[in-house]
């Protein structure tokens, strides 16, 4: 398990991220892989649940904010395809297992694998690959006052700038959050709206990072980050899960997330 050297806190601190290289063994993210394919072959979802997952704002409100399954997946394990893997009865278009975007979003509370892994986090989201657009993680995790957000993203393979690597626009974390999404009120459509909107960003600012296996990258909650389409044949799993301060903060209620009374969330330290 690698050290963080005081050049590296610094390094975080001006850029709103930081690589840790072979932060975790090949066996590790093997037993993940693994993990995750026994979830997707033994998981039935049904018709009426086979919902995409985006982070582009319309398809968000429309296929999320409406979506039950989504705004109430926060204690549960349950999967979120990609676009144009199904059909309008929503049948696979392609295998089952090349169909998902991301499982979440309690993979840490309820698969023995994952919960070693995070056993100490609060909130986690597990993603295997696909295109995430430009956004900061304080979007959709928000502290009043906004305390510190930090993300963890595992490679569980080699993320290439073929397969979606994370992309950053380094020292974007002082430039405050520009946009949040927050619950409607009970029994309004559509469920989640969002508060500012996002700028959009020339992508010559976005330096990629491509990471090996094993390798974990932290991500200030306000670092602006994406990653693009998997364009190659090589899948691209990774894990990700948030840490969010809680001293001095309270959990914002109008945060999609909730802690339920069958899952709160566990505390870091005390
Ligand atoms: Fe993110």
């Amino acid at each position: 398990m690698a050290v963080v050297t005081q050049q590296q806190i610094q390094k975080f601190h001006e850029d709103g991220f930081l690589v840790l290289e072979q932060f975790f063994t090949a066996e590790e993210c093997d037993r993940m892989r693994s993990q995750i394919q026994s979830i997707v072959a033994a998981m039935e979802v049904p018709a009426h649940c086979r919902t995409q997952f985006s982070t582009k704002e319309d398809e968000q409100l429309q296929a999320q904010g409406s979506s039950d399954y989504f705004l109430t997946s926060g204690d549960k394990i349950r999967i979120f395809f990609e676009k144009g893997v199904l059909d309008e009865k929503g049948n696979f278009l392609i295998p089952k297992e090349k169909s998902i975007s991301k499982i979440g979003h309690a993979l840490h509370a309820h698969d023995p694998v994952f919960k070693q892994i995070t056993h100490s986090s609060k909130v986690q989201q597990p993603g295997i690959g696909g295109e995430v657009t430009p956004h900061q993680d304080a979007t959709f995790l928000h502290t009043e006052p906004l305390g510190r957000v930090l993300g963890f993203w595992i490679a569980v393979e080699d993320a290439t700038q073929e397969n979606g690597c994370l992309w950053f626009v380094p020292g974007s974390h002082t430039a405050g959050v520009s946009r949040r999404m927050v619950r409607a009120p009970p029994g309004t459509l559509p469920c989640v709206h969002f508060v500012g909107s996002e700028p959009t960003y020339d992508h010559s600012r976005f330096v990629a990072l491509p990471t090996r296996k094993g390798g974990l990258i932290l991500i200030h909650g306000e670092v602006v980050h994406k990653s693009d389409l998997n364009s190659s044949q090589a899948s691209r799993h990774a894990f990700t899960f948030h840490v969010m301060e809680a001293k001095g903060t309270s959990w914002s209620k109008e945060n999609w997330l909730q802690p339920t009374p069958e899952l709160p969330f566990p505390s870091l330290y005390t």
